[in-house]
């Protein structure tokens, strides 16, 4: 079983390697791998990974293409989420971002070039085609206008508006837990589980989803741009709704407490259910540090 480090070791490796071949413009392609490249904690294919190694699944080629698509998708929501007519950032993962480099009309091309390319990932390998077009629908209704595309929205409109905690925690669930809701998921559908261990697994994912964008909440607060690779102290005045924004800093981190240990629960309910060992998880719940 590949650790956390070695797996991020893995994806940094396949997505290098693989991307440049499936990019037919050099700007857009110095655009696309720049922010990829970039880095990240790569936290939703190694999930994905993970999930496929519990399960005792093979990380072959086919697998890391259909599971690293979601680091690309996800770094187009990244590379959008920035831009002026968004959140207007200037610094992402450690590094100017996108419009800053290649300007705002290059970026967004990245970004469509980016979640494009996804979707040919989950389908342009080996793997069964059933899987493929289970991994396609899923990853889809995550991303799309009913899950992460529909909490950007929320997000931004929520600049105008107060939202109640149940509203808030709406939006934090669709535009950050879809996706990871997701990753998680995915590793059940590439080694064919069967729906209520796919459900529980989604459970996890959402759970973990809804702790992790509490923690970027507090972060926003309390931690340094040096530490997190993008402006801190922004959210409040973007007039952002969050967590530490509507419940004080101790008010948020007892809702990351009680995301997390939901979060327990669910995985403890997988060992249960599948009689699998889920302990590699703990190094993802491991990413909380308060
Ligand atoms: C940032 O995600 C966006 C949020 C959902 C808070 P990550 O914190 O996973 O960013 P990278 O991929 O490591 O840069
Ligand atoms: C999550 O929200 C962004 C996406 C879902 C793309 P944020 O706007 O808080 O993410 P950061 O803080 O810019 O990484
Ligand atoms: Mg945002
Ligand atoms: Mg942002
Ligand atoms: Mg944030």
């Amino acid at each position: 079983m590949l650790e956390l480090k070695e797996l991020k070791e893995q994806i940094d490796q396949f997505l290098e390697q693989q991307m440049p071949s499936d990019i037919d413009q050099p700007t857009l392609a110095s655009s696309m791998e720049y922010s990829v490249n970039a880095g990240g904690k790569r936290l939703r294919p190694a999930l994905t990974l993970t999930t496929v190694q519990i399960f005792g699944g093979q990380l072959n080629q086919n697998v890391m293409k259909a599971s690293t698509a979601i680091e690309l998708l996800h770094t187009y929501s990244l590379i959008h989420d920035d831009l002026p007519a968004m959140d207007n950032d200037d610094l992402r993962r450690g590094k100017p971002t996108n419009h800053k480099k290649f300007g705002a009309g290059m970026a967004t091309l990245a970004g469509d070039g980016l979640l494009t390319m996804a979707f040919q990932w989950l389908t342009d390998n080996q793997l069964p085609t059933e899987t493929q077009a289970e991994l396609t629908l899923a990853l889809a209704k995550a991303a799309g206008p009913a899950g992460m595309v529909a909490g950007q929205a929320r997000d931004i409109e929520g600049e105008h508006q107060n939202l109640t905690l149940e509203q808030l925690r709406y939006l934090h669930r669709q535009k950050t837990g879809d996706l990871l809701s997701y990753a998680v998921l995915a590793g059940g559908i590439i080694t064919k589980q069967d729906s209520t261990t796919k459900n529980l697994l989604a459970d996890f994912g959402a759970q973990f989803g809804l702790a992790f964008q509490i923690y970027d909440d507090l972060m926003d607060v309390v931690g340094t741009a040096k530490q997190m690779g993008k402006a801190v102290h922004k959210d409040a005045s973007e007039h952002k709704n969050t967590y530490p924004g509507l419940l004080g800093i101790q008010g948020a981190e007892e809702q990351l407490h009680l995301a997390l240990k939901q979060a327990k629960k669910t995985q403890k309910k997988l060992v249960d259910k599948t009689g699998h060992d889920f302990s590699a998880y703990d190094q993802f719940l491991a990413y909380f540090k308060l």
